[in-house]
């Protein structure tokens, strides 16, 4: 019997670099400064006079009609240096925001309990790959779902890490197939140093890029319980969230984190903007220091610029307008992929298959009789001008053959998917 919720050993997790990482007193300064009245006078710090800076204020149109203004004091602000974790008006927006979607048990933890907490990234790319970085020794075992999006294997990979693929379909990871795979070891030793017991899971629950699987709640449920029983922790990578095509959208790990084992990264890339490059890692305290002490040392901070401009967004929109704006990003993706599943099912319905994508922008296509698809992707449809991406890209072994091509449903309008659909349905005929 596992009990309600365990007392997680936190520091068993971390590499030796992770563990080494020590808080930068220059940043600690700048943030108490930033803190500090207007009577304080600071002699601290090396920031520069923003005085001397050539912008002056910016307006910022909203397609709505409003306007976000950076007047010449909060441009001052936008154009200086600030907090590692975020600008605190854009983190308090987000953990109210992640409070009502998710609804963490760990939010009433105590701190070294694991107390939910959140910082700002740029993109979740950058939690993503601090996570990895925070947790993963070269020689352990990491568990995840191949195929699976290509940025997180090249920020794992060269971490000389043993990566084991945990057997998926439409619906994500499958929990029969994980508890095989752990079968091999003993809970008991997971927690014993120099244990080879997986330490972390990563998946992508919505709209896996490139499957476009997403997980079921039962599933999530189950992949939980083993983490529970192995004591891992799972990298929730979740930039489709928000393109969930089905309402209610599915709780998600976050949601389940009884023990605070979840760290969640978020993203405003797919509903706000991909260049502003914002994204979030939420998850429990003591993970999301470490992740702030490497960005100390890294880039120090997210664009102050571009975070107070989404967060002045946010602000005037509320939750309710935020929402409200995803509905209509969703509604736009959900044409976009019918139209692509009729052009799908109009040119290549007897020349491969495909499931619907329930979130995210991709479908994910096999081509019957096409034992791998990357010469006839990247040779032959480039010479009839459509591009695509061949499954391989998402294998573990990038080399492993795969009959796999994803295709993306974001940026083509309709007339153009089925015209792409036309071309490659040709191109396979005179393949096979
Ligand atoms: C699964 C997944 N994770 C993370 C990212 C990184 O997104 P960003 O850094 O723009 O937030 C992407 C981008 O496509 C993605 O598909």
């Amino acid at each position: 019997m596992l009990p309600d919720k365990a007392v997680m050993n936190y520091s068993r997790f971390f590499t030796a670099v992770s563990a080494a990482r020590k808080p930068s007193p220059i940043r600690i300064i700048t943030e108490l400064q930033q803190r500090s009245p207007p009577s304080v006078i600071s002699l601290a710090g090396g920031a520069p006079n923003p005085d001397t800076f050539p912008f002056h204020s910016a307006t910022v149109k909203v397609k709505n009609g409003a306007s976000i203004v950076l007047d010449e004091t909060t441009m001052k602000r936008a154009l200086q240096y600030s907090a590692s974790s975020g600008i605190p008006e854009l983190l308090s927006w987000m953990k109210t925001l992640q409070r009502n979607l998710h609804n963490p048990p760990t939010a009433s933890n105590s701190v070294a309990g694991g107390q939910m907490d959140i910082c700002v990234t740029t993109g979740s790319q950058e939690g993503l790959s601090k996570t990895f970085e925070m947790l993963v020794t070269p020689g352990d075992n990491v568990l995840l779902d191949a195929p699976t999006y290509s940025g997180t294997l090249a920020a794992l990979q060269p971490l000389g890490c043993n990566i084991i693929n945990v057997p998926s379909d439409q619906f994500g990871m499958i929990p029969g197939a994980l508890r095989e795979i752990l079968s091999r070891w003993d809970p008991a030793d997971a927690k014993k140093p120099g244990s080879t017991v997986p330490r972390v899971l990563y998946t992508i629950p919505n709209g896996g890029n490139p499957t476009g699987a997403s997980m079921t709640a039962e599933r999530k449920a189950d992949v939980y319980q083993l983490a529970r029983e192995y004591d891992f922790l799972i990298i929730e990578d979740d930039p489709y969230y928000f393109l969930q095509f089905q309402k209610p959208w599915a709780p998600t790990f976050l949601s389940m984190d009884v023990d605070g084992r979840v760290i969640r990264t978020d993203s405003f890339s797919k509903i706000l903007s991909s260049g502003l490059r914002i994204g979030f890692v939420t998850g429990p305290k003591p993970l999301v220091d470490r992740v702030v002490l490497h960005i100390q040392a890294s880039t120090m901070h997210t664009s102050t610029f571009t975070q107070l401009m989404v967060s002045q967004l946010l602000h005037g929109w509320g939750q309710e307008g935020f929402l409200n704006h995803v509905d209509g990003v969703v509604e736009f993706y959900r044409k976009q992929r019918d139209a692509m599943l009729s052009s799908a099912d109009r040119w290549l319905k007897d020349l491969a298959d495909w499931h619907t994508p329930a979130a995210g922008m991709f479908l994910w296509i096999r081509l019957k009789g096409v034992a791998d698809t990357q010469r006839l992707i990247s040779e032959k449809a480039l010479e009839k001008e459509v591009l695509l991406i061949p499954g391989g890209v998402f294998n573990i072994d990038s080399s492993a053959p795969s009959p796999f091509v994803r295709a993306a449903f974001s940026l083509s309008t309709p007339e153009q998917i089925d015209e792409a659909f036309k071309r490659l349905a040709s191109l396979i005929k005179e393949a096979l």
